[in-house]
């Protein structure tokens, strides 16, 4: 289901019920490029249709696979047996849609000897160069040659394994790396590289088609080349950001929400910041569920630093600082990951929430934002009373915050551009009326 570009939100009711979650938006994606490794089918369980998987579906197609999808099941097959390099230009239509066709590059330049990078797409939450991801490229040996458009890239002699220092623990470097090095003729080492889960999930993946990956302490990754990679069956780890944000909605309106299909260890950092903000959960006996409270009158105030896993993560923060904006006193934000994520406090001051956003570091994590005028800290002093007012939504996380701000405020909002809600969660509508949202 599409979600409609507008909706009319009218707030101030606790929400109680049950959210099914699959598969993690920013892993399935990059295991559908993977697929691009082998001539074998590779079946992923577990999709969460969102759009993402629609504009990677038919890039796949567009370089020569056949994939086949069944939305109910949650299940895509790809089978890349013929993959060709693209015309010139052919594939600007999904970058300038999305940051995934970026991590084509590797897959493509192993299999044509050629690859291309446009503009990428993706949320406008800091500038998202692709710097870290050439210079992956270029140490396995592709020539890189800037363009109006971005870059043209060939390695018509294949990828060669290389040692690779990131300058910082990027996931999409990281998976660039992957890709690459799984392929690559001889050993390679990635250091600094990020850890994330989806990132686990590539590693699990790719291991089971033939793969040799080994994870060393100190973020370092080493792999081994090998000749040839074979299809696989994978079931996709569970979305932890769409969890979480859930969870921030159960702590906003002082509601209590159950979240279906999650890995604990996945969450674990997020839970001890959700109890420490006054909230409260508690897992079924099989770990695969669990239920999100407020556990006293007010959200605790707290002090929070994003940072790559396994710190608090940039997607985490959005929907917990709304939720804050109910605390009984003053939380301080230090986000080290996106220079540019706090613009959606705008949108909250006009709810009502009483935000300052700073270039200053108002933290101990060491951070590149601090001297170069970055709004990247925020005080927020809570409680403030919200109340409904018309927004449009410019961002994936920041959208789904003001649809949590909406609900917990009195009245009713009109929040535009809400069709962005569906690159990150299927059937948004949907699951907002099952936990008994008033939406007209
Ligand atoms: N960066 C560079 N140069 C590069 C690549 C990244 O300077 O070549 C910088 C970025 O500008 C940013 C930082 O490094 O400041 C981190 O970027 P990273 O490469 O780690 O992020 P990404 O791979 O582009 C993925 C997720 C994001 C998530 C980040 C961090 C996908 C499709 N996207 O982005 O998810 O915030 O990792 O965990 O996997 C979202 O879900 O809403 C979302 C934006």
């Amino acid at each position: 289901m599409t979600v409609d570009d507008t909706l009319h939100i009218t707030g101030g009711v606790p929400l109680y019920g049950t959210v099914p979650v699959r598969g993690s938006k920013n892993a399935v994606p990059k295991l559908m490029v993977a697929a691009l490794l082998t001539e074998q089918p590779v079946t992923i369980r577990n999709v969460s249709f969102v759009r993402d998987i629609g504009i990677v579906s038919d890039l796949v197609e567009a370089l020569g696979s056949t994939t086949t999808t069944d939305p109910a099941g949650g299940v895509v097959t790809i089978t890349a047996g013929d993959v060709h390099a693209a015309a010139q230009g052919e594939l600007a239509v999904f970058h300038e849609r999305s940051r995934i066709p970026v991590l084509t590059c590797a897959p493509l330049l192993h299999r044509t000897g050629r690859a291309e990078i446009w503009r990428p797409g993706g949320c406008s939450i800091g500038e998202r160069p692709v710097g870290y991801h050439l210079e992956v490229l270029r140490a396995f040996g592709a020539t890189a040659e800037r363009t109006d458009t971005g870059y043209k890239l060939t390695a018509p002699g294949g990828l060669r394994g290389a040692v690779i220092d990131l300058p910082f623990p990027s996931v999409g470097a990281t998976e660039q790396y992957l890709l690459g090095a799984v392929v690559a003729a001889g050993d390679s080492e990635l250091r600094n590289a990020a850890t994330e889960p989806e990132i686990m999930d590539l590693i699990g993946m790719l291991q089971r088609m033939g793969a040799l990956i080994t994870v060393r302490p100190g973020r370092t990754l080493q792999v081994t080349g090998v000749h040839h990679l074979r299809g696989v069956d994978f079931t996709a780890v569970p979305d932890r950001l769409e969890a979480a944000s859930w969870a921030g909605l159960a702590l906003a309106t002082d509601g209590r929400i159950t979240v279906a299909n999650v890995r604990q260890g996945d969450l674990s950092t997020y839970l001890n910041v959700y109890r420490r903000a006054g909230g409260d959960f508690e897992f079924s006996s099989d770990g695969g569920e669990v239920t999100f409270w407020r556990e006293r009158p007010m959200p605790r105030p707290l002090v929070i630093e994003t940072d790559v896993h396994p710190g608090f993560m940039t997607d985490w923060q959005p929907p917990l600082v709304t939720a804050l904006t109910q605390a009984d006193g003053v939380t301080v934000l230090h986000e080290t990951v996106y220079e540019d994520r706090l613009g959606y406090t705008e949108a909250l001051r006009a709810l009502g929430a009483q935000i300052q956003v700073f270039t200053e570091c108002l933290g101990s994590t060491p951070c590149r934002f601090g001297s170069r005028n970055h709004r990247h800290s925020a005080v927020i002093v809570g409680p403030a009373k919200l109340q409904g007012t018309d927004l449009h939504i410019p961002d994936l996380r920041a959208g789904f915050s003001y649809v949590l701000a909406a609900l917990a405020a009195q009245g009713t909002s009109t929040i535009s551009g809400a069709s962005l809600l569906d690159r990150g969660y299927e059937n948004f509508r949907s699951k907002l009326l099952a936990v008994g949202a008033k939406l007209h």
